[in-house]
């Protein structure tokens, strides 16, 4: 298979996708992007997740409208919902959405989280409307078209920034050419 990074490299390199070629997924790979997701640690091993495919080029274009900041999912190939069932913590549905994005990356596959699903959503993909159920994202995922591709260094602040000694407000110091 194409693509096979390291894990550091995929960290390095992956950035939001919001552009993707039209090409399909094969489910072969929706498989290994969804076991990464299944595989993921949750608190006390709860696995709070649920995780729906979506293809329907309708479904997809009517949940691109349910957000302000994910209109580009209806170009997509595929979709995956991930929704949270009785999760004491939304940080275990980030673990998986982490899982899948770095997978999905291997493969030269594209994603981004997005956010701000209006409660309409839920009902569109059939999960129960109660309160114990949150859609946590739809994250759009498709090849990543050349236009995408990763250029240059991420947007991040430095390690010196971040990182302290000890206690809090103490450097650390280390010097590293990769900063
Ligand atoms: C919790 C979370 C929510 C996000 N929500 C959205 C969103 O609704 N729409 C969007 O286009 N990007 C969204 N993003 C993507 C971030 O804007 C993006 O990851 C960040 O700017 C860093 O860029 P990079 O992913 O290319 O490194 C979200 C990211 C995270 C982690």
């Amino acid at each position: 298979m194409a693509n096979c990074y390291d894990v550091e490299k995929a960290i390095r390199t992956r950035k939001a996708i919001r552009r993707f070629k039209p090409d399909p997924i094969p489910d072969e790979i929706l498989f290994r992007i969804l076991e990464a997701g299944r595989l993921s640690p949750s608190s006390k091993n709860s696995q709070p997740w649920h995780f729906i495919i979506i293809k329907d080029k309708a479904k997809l274009s009517e949940l691109s409208k349910m957000t302000y900041t994910g209109d580009f999912l209806s170009e997509a190939p595929v979709a995956i919902a991930v929704i949270l069932e009785n999760a004491k913590l939304e940080t275990d549905g980030a673990r998986a959405i982490q899982n899948m994005t770095l997978v999905a990356w291997k493969y030269g596959i594209g994603t981004v989280w997005i956010t701000n699903f209006w409660d309409k959503a839920k009902q569109v993909l059939g999960v129960p409307m109660t309160g114990n159920f949150k859609l946590l994202t739809v994250m759009p995922f498709g090849y990543v078209p050349e236009s995408e591709r990763p250029k240059g260094r991420k947007k991040r602040k430095p390690l010196s920034k971040i990182v302290h000694f000890e206690k809090f407000g103490s450097p650390w110091e280390f010097s590293s050419s990769r900063q």
